[in-house]
């Protein structure tokens, strides 16, 4: 098994250290006169300063030492990767057969009492990043070969007023029940026991170190993954067992632009909007077609005018590309209302737009809940139900969805909602798929490159490091539907911040985003095991 792009580096550094020696010798015009040499395998010194540039100047293909966005999206031009989704749709199928409630609740009781449990918990704060926790679950029952319960906050479900979830999961009340009916501690021995491990926890965290195939604890809790890369940190595991399991559901994080979308083919089998949220989709809608495209806006209750003028400018390109014809339909969804009014005018030019106005909508059951201005910053003055009718309406678009914003591109909001919409678009028997997901920066987020991509949960943030150019234009950047767990692809570079945060977790990161195995492996061997259970009195 590979470890951490080497290949990468090579590929990138050999030609830079070139390009350095022809600047300072030539001068840049030269450049772009020299032909494309093949690589010849040199060491070169892991730690290197990288000047700043900027990528048109460079015109060389492969010899520039930074990367635009768009540059960096087209390893995701392909969209949806047909034959590996559906393989990992298949997968999950067979997972839900096997480990679906209806079956293991069935099992006789000394085989009921020996299997095994993944539970996904949530609170009910931003409905991204709270929904990736349950889908990390989902993505580590899978890996672990045990069932999935959803956690229930006093008898509801998360988000349980506006989504339904599978019947194939369990609940905890469920488990305690058959765990009593099939007499699995008096008879079997088996106390009731869940093993937590805290992703946001870096001293204590297993994710790296341990072979969770090996837990024993009937119920697993893998807490704190907000986002899409948790799971995705068994890719580097030093178990083997561990590594390959993530590999099969998530892919090989070198080979960009192949991972399957495993969390939009989660999502499709795992949750379905309430009748009420179905109700208020169909209502925008019509019973007219999907709309072709969503425009997801994450203003902050910010109306840069910037923002909205790239993100028109995405949309027209993707109606280019995707050759839509006669009046195409955009969905907005905002959390800043008033920019969606505003907005609308522009689309309307060259677009019919929809959206989800909340306030003319008469639905019956949205009346008796609260309207909480809670994070009202954050999740704007719209009522919380607001956004999941927006999530499902936008979700249904036919051929992509567009993420813009004042900061934050790329949201987990924004993330599932593509990944949902994806899986919509790829037909159980087609190889391909013409859908995609694509971010709008405005220049004015670029002058420091992806640098302000901070935050894990953004779907940028693996490329934000020094290969990433400062001061480029506005892009608008095929988007992988999969966020990358690592920094192994060409263009993939830490910033500092994360460098430091991956060293708590044991990792020894180079400036390019390469790991050091053998330091973890080292560090794996010398840390403290630690091992935190609950025990449930029945
Ligand atoms: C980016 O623009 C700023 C301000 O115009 C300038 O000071 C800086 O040198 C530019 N950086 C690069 C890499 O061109
Ligand atoms: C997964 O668990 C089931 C029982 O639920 C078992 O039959 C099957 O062999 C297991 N698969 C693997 C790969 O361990
Ligand atoms: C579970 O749901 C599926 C589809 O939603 C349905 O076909 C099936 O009958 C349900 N199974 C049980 C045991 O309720
Ligand atoms: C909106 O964002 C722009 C660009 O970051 C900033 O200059 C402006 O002050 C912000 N406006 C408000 C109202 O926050
Ligand atoms: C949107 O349209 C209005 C007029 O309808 C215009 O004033 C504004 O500049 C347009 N915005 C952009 C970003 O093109
Ligand atoms: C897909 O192909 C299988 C077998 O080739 C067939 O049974 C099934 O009906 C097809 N499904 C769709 C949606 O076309
Ligand atoms: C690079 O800089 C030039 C001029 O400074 C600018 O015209 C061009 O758009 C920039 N390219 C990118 C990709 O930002």
């Amino acid at each position: 098994m590979r470890y951490g792009g080497g290949r990468k580096r090579r590929m990138l550094l050999q030609p830079f250290l070139v390009l350095c020696a022809t600047v300072t010798g030539l001068g840049l015009f030269m450049l772009a006169l020299r032909p494309l040499d093949p690589p010849i395998t040199v060491d070169f010194p892991k730690k290197i300063e990288l000047g700043d540039s900027n990528s048109s100047s460079l015109n060389g293909g492969g010899e520039k030492p930074c990367a635009a966005v768009e540059e960096m999206g087209k390893d995701f031009e392909a969209g949806v990767v047909g034959k590996e989704t559906l393989r990992v749709r298949r997968i999950i199928e067979d997972h839900f057969d096997l480990n679906g409630a209806s079956r293991i609740r069935d099992l006789p009781p000394e085989q009921f009492c020996s299997h095994g449990f993944v539970l996904g918990k949530t609170a009910e704060a931003g409905f991204g990043n709270e929904m990736y926790k349950v889908l990390t679950a989902a993505a580590l029952s899978i890996m672990l070969n045990r069932s999935l319960i959803i956690g229930q906050t006093r008898g509801k479900y998360p988000f349980g007023d506006y989504i339904s979830y599978s019947n194939f999961t369990f609940t905890m009340n469920e488990i305690k029940h058959l765990w009593r009916q099939n007499l699995c501690e008096s008879k079997y021995g088996r106390q009731l026991v869940m093993r937590t491990d805290d992703f946001e926890k870096p001293a204590q965290t297993n994710v790296l170190c341990s072979n969770w195939k090996e837990w024993k604890q009937p119920i697993i809790w893998f807490q704190g993954t907000t986002d899409a890369v948790a799971a995705q940190f068994f890719l580097k595991n030093i178990h083997s067992q561990m590594r390959i399991a993530a590999f099969d559901l998530f892919g090989d994080p070198q080979v960009l632009g192949s991972q399957p979308n495993v969390f939009g083919e989660l999502l499709r089998v795992l949750i379905s909007p309430s009748k009420d949220v179905e109700a208020a989709v169909n209502w925008v809608i019509g019973g007219e077609e999907n709309p072709d495209i969503s425009l997801h806006m994450r203003m902050l209750m910010n109306r840069s005018i910037r923002a909205v003028q790239a993100a028109l400018h995405c949309i027209k390109k993707v109606i280019e590309s995707q050759h839509l014809t006669s009046r195409p339909k955009v969905v907005v969804v905002s959390d800043t209302p008033s920019l969606v009014k505003s907005i609308m005018p522009n689309i309307s030019e060259f677009a019919q737009v929809l959206y989800f106005d909340y306030e003319k909508f008469k639905g019956n059951i949205f009346e008796g809940l609260p309207k909480l201005d809670f994070r009202v910053k954050d999740w704007g003055p719209a009522p919380r139900w607001v956004a999941f009718v927006d999530f499902f309406l936008a979700s249904r678009a036919k051929y992509a969805v567009v993420s813009g914003a004042h900061r934050r591109v790329g949201t987990t909001y924004a993330q599932l909602i593509a990944a949902l919409a994806a899986t919509r678009n790829l037909g159980d028997n087609s190889s391909s798929s013409s859908f995609s997901f694509l971010s709008s920066f405005q220049s004015t987020m670029l002058t420091e490159g992806l640098k302000n991509q901070v935050g894990w949960g953004h779907v940028w943030n693996r490329y934000a490091g020094p290969l990433s150019c400062h001061n480029q234009t506005n892009q608008c950047a095929f988007t992988p539907l999969l966020p990358p767990g690592w920094w192994d692809g060409l263009w993939q570079s830490p910033i500092p911040k994360d460098i430091s945060r991956l060293a708590a977790y044991g990792i020894k990161l180079s400036g390019l985003g390469t790991v050091d195995y053998d330091s973890l492996q080292n560090y794996c061997s010398t840390r403290k095991n630690v091992e935190r259970t609950v025990t449930f009195n029945l």
